[in-house]
């Protein structure tokens, strides 16, 4: 980590004003997101839960064992379930940045042998040295981000030559997508030609992409039916409006994930030398 932690403040300060406030209120935690966690049966907001976080990690590992001795970095941690997991895979150095203050604050709690920080991603240089990681992984974040070109290379200045990028979401088949996710904003999910052309710009080579377009039909289709079964249940910690709203979004994209309109990619790439 950058050892000029004054700048680090600064940045910090700049980004999120309210930070500086010494008696503000506690960052608000979204409680569908919570809902969501609760369903998955762990702290994921990702589409797949444990068996998606298997099927990258394996991968990783397979395509560069030695990703397992460096520094790892779960960008866009979320409640930071996911990140705690990669010590059963034998990572030692776990890292998570999250834009949500009140995400990384319950991940802190939650998780302490992981180092959580407030970030946004595409600034990740301001508080991360140069060639630091050996591995990078994003779950269910890059739809979120507009400037995926932008954090790509910011990623990759932080990265070291060799190291592993892996980009697990959605993908956009062509239909235009009026959706906002849990946190009521935009989303911008993958469109795999762009990407890999911005990938390549930011100086990532592209390893391999895989189509899990009908495996997030399926991880989607049990989420609604667990959804559907454990309402009554869920009704006593959370509201009609949480369930509704996780129950009205996950419908909608299982329909798209149906109809062909919107897809699930997992894409491999190495920081060239
Ligand atoms: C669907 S959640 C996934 C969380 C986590 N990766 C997981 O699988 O449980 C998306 C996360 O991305 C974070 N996020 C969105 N835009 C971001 C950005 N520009 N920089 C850092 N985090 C971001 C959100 O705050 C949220 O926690």
């Amino acid at each position: 980590m950058k050892k000029n932690k004054f700048f680090r403040f600064l940045s910090v300060i700049f980004m999120f004003p309210w930070f500086s406030f010494a008696d503000s209120p506690p960052p608000k935690i979204n409680t569908a997101r919570v809902l969501l966690s609760k369903l998955r049966g762990g702290d994921y907001a990702h589409a797949g839960d444990r068996e998606a976080i298997d099927l990258v990690i394996q991968k990783a590992i397979k395509l560069s064992p030695e990703i397992i001795q460096g520094n790892s970095l779960d960008v866009g941690s979320g409640f930071g379930g996911t990140a705690n997991d990669l010590y059963a895979y034998g990572f030692h150095h776990i890292y998570g940045i999250d834009i949500d203050e009140a995400a990384v604050a319950y991940a802190q709690k939650n998780y302490p042998r992981v180092n959580f920080l407030t970030s946004d991603a595409k600034n990740v240089t301001a508080v991360f040295e140069p060639k630091f990681f050996s591995f990078i992984y994003l779950f269910n974040v890059m739809y979120a981000i507009e400037d995926k070109k932008g954090t790509l290379q910011s990623l990759n200045t932080v990265a070291k030559p060799g190291a592993i990028l892996a980009v697990f979401d959605y993908s956009d088949k062509g239909k235009g997508f009026p959706l906002m996710d849990l946190a009521g904003k935009p989303i911008y999910p993958i469109v795999t030609t762009t990407f890999q052309s911005d990938l390549i710009d930011a100086g990532w080579e592209v390893l391999e992409i895989m189509d899990l377009s009908d495996a997030y039909i399926t991880w989607y289709e049990n989420l609604l039916n667990t959804l559907s079964k454990e309402k009554d249940v869920l009704a006593r910690d959370f509201s009609k409006e949480d369930i509704d709203k996780v129950e009205m979004i996950f419908g909608t994209m299982l329909k798209w994930l149906q109809d062909g309109s919107l897809g699930g990619s997992l894409i491999f790439a190495e920081k060239r030398n």
